[in-house]
């Protein structure tokens, strides 16, 4: 039956929408909308937004969204016949009898269907008889069998505009013309829709021929002539051999969609008999609603060449929005310029089931395209790889699946420009880049909890160099008083070497290296500071032997990098504390702040081992 939309809008316009959601949920006046805790996920604070005016609501957390009517299907599970009767009856309203119009369209179907095997036989006797010899020839070379033939129901059409017209005459001209195989241009005589050209039948789910392809022997434009949109055929919700494939499915658990009819053809020739393809359009949301009503996780199999990966990505980024627990797509590329049909006539069937056998995932397929849609050679464009990123995860409506591929994403952002610390097979090119980061992990110094900075692990061999370094410069070590007395060396002789040359520092303003080394002489650390005078093992610029007299800016970049180098070991302790922390509420709350606070920690971090290798200009910083 259908309702006519006037109906409906009356029907809706009789349903307060707050008061009927109301009864399953606690709803609250805000303004001159209802709000409430959505029912269609799970949240504290609410979302979901009720507009009686307009007769709908929204979630703003999931995207539900809908009418009285939807509410009725998708909160409270009926059908929409159901949905509309038990609105009605509290609208007082009456449920219309069935529509005589829509008992006419069904019928006038019924025909055309008759209409559309009667083509379909015409061909197929048009193929196999005199005119039929190119046609048969064509597909012999290109290895389709007789049996292939039979199955699939290859015809032929006439080079001839009014063969099919006078053959089919008892059908009626409007029916033939309705039925998309008659052109009618104004008021001229009808013709012939498909000339000279092999006939491929588009079958429905139970078997009916609804429309044709038709294709031209050889070379020529167009290479495939198809039928129009007609009562029997929807482009955008059909896909061709889905009859066959449906029960083949239920056989492999799986669907193989392709692009062409003559991939699908080949493929189920070959033993792969689970294939649709869609009628030389992308991927519609129909088709993939439709694909996974069989499977969970269809294979789309593209060409490798720019356009079937461009088509690829299309479809990948059309199924966002349409996601659902457990249902997803897979995907292989073959080799460029091959579709599955020349795959399987150069290399045989085998080469494409190895294909199939390791299919490429959703998220793998997103992430490869975006990675290498551009150059990463900049921050601004790796940021940029992070927002394309984040924007298709904008695009999956069901907020579970939505988490896993922000999580998902992340991983694999953070693992490709700031990987863990052990890993030492996946080390950055680091570059080297101006001092442009300083004033950034400055501001962290002034982090609240820094009574002392524990300083041990790689950290330990920097500060060799600074303690070095600040016996060499010893006028250095009242500059940098306040961070050096938070440190806490883990190594008990370096600790006391460094406690001993604050205390010198304070006792004499001016000392020079000589008068520190002497003063050293008549305490334990001597040896120590002797051995770090001599240790190159860190190349900064402070631990080198000063020319003598020296200029004035080796000076001052020694110096410049001796604060820099204080800064960061001082400041990077409460830096790791404060990342593990943003970790842990990342991995609690997966919400977009805590994710910016941890990047931008790791960001900094990942600054500092960046100064630190311009600082000691060795690669091997990790
Ligand atoms: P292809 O050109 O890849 O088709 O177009 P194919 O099946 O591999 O054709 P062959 O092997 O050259 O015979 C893919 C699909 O796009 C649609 C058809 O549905 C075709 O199967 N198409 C293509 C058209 O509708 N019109 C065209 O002119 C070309
Ligand atoms: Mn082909």
């Amino acid at each position: 039956m259908t309702l006519s939309p006037q109906w409906l809008d009356e029907l809706r316009s009789r349903t307060t929408l707050s008061t009927l959601i109301g009864r399953t949920v606690k709803v609250q006046k805000a303004g001159r909308e209802y709000k409430a805790c959505c029912p269609f996920h799970n949240e504290k604070t609410p979302s979901f937004t009720i507009n009686d005016e307009k007769g709908f609501y929204h979630c703003f957390g999931c995207g539900a969204h809908g009418d009285a009517i939807r509410w009725m299907t998708d909160q409270r599970g009926l059908g929409f016949m159901d949905a509309v009767k038990d609105l009605a009856a509290e609208a007082q309203m009456e449920v219309p009898a069935p529509d005589p119009r829509a008992a006419q369209r069904q019928e006038q179907r019924a025909t055309l269907h008759d209409v559309m095997a009667a083509a379909q036989d015409w061909f197929v006797t048009q193929f196999n008889g005199i005119a039929g010899a190119q046609a048969r020839e064509y597909l012999k070379n290109r290895g389709i069998t007789e049996k292939t033939i039979r199955e699939f129901g290859f015809g032929f059409a006439p080079n001839s505009r009014g063969q099919l017209k006078e053959a089919l005459s008892s059908q009626g001209v409007d029916r033939l013309v309705e039925a998309g195989l008659l052109i009618k241009v104004d008021d001229r005589d009808p013709y012939d829709r498909f000339r000279g050209r092999l006939m491929i039948p588009i079958r429905d789910p139970r078997g009916r021929v609804i429309a044709f392809g038709g294709r031209i022997l050889g070379d020529g434009e167009p290479k495939y002539l198809n039928s129009p949109d007609t009562p029997l055929f929807d482009k955008g919700r059909t896909l061709y051999n889905l009859d066959k494939a449906s029960p083949a499915s239920r056989q492999t658990g799986r669907i193989l969609v392709v692009e062409g009819y003559m991939d699908a053809i080949a493929l189920a020739q070959a033993g792969f008999e689970d294939v649709v393809a869609p009628l030389g359009t992308a991927l519609t949301e129909h088709q993939i609603e439709r694909i996974w009503k069989m499977v969970e996780a269809p294979i789309l199999c593209f060409d490798g060449d720019n356009a079937g990966q461009k088509a690829a990505m299309r479809a990948a980024v059309r199924s966002l929005p349409l996601l659902k627990p457990s249902h997803s797509l897979n995907f292989i590329s073959l080799p460029a310029g091959q579709d599955p049909d020349d795959l399987i006539r150069a290399e045989g069937p085998q080469a494409f089931g190895a294909l199939i056998d390791k299919p490429q995932m959703l998220g793998d397929r997103i992430w490869d395209h975006e990675y290498a849609a551009e150059p990463l050679n900049s921050p601004e464009s790796k940021a940029g790889l992070k927002k394309r990123l984040s924007d298709h995860v904008r695009d999956i409506a069901d907020q579970d699946i939505a988490q896993h591929y922000r999580q998902d994403f992340q991983e694999r952002y953070q693992q490709t420009f700031f990987p863990k610390h052990d890993s030492t097979t996946q080390r950055p090119q680091y570059q080297r880049q101006n001092a442009r980061f300083k004033s950034d992990y400055r501001s962290l110094n002034a982090m609240p909890d820094t009574k002392s900075v524990l300083v041990s692990g790689y950290d330990l061999r920097i500060a060799k160099g600074i303690l070095g370094g600040l016996i060499r410069h010893p006028s250095q070590i009242s500059k940098h008083f306040e961070e050096l007395t938070l440190l806490k060396l883990a190594d008990s002789q370096l600790q006391d070497l460094l406690s001993e040359l604050v205390r010198q520092a304070m006792r004499k303003e001016t000392l020079d290296m000589q008068g520190l080394l002497t003063i050293l002489e008549q305490t334990d650390c001597y040896n120590v500071a002797k051995g770090l005078l001599r240790a190159d093992a860190l190349n900064f610029t402070f631990n080198r032997k000063m020319p003598d007299p020296a200029p004035s800016e080796t000076i001052e970049r020694a110096y410049a990098d001796l604060g820099e180098a204080i800064k960061v070991i001082t400041a990077r302790p409460g830096l790791e504390a404060a990342l593990a922390e943003a970790t842990r509420r990342v991995q609690d709350n997966l919400d977009e702040d805590s994710f910016a606070e941890q990047q931008r920690l790791r960001q900094a971090k990942q600054e500092f081992h960046e100064r630190l290798v311009e600082l000691t200009q060795i690669d091997d910083v990790v």
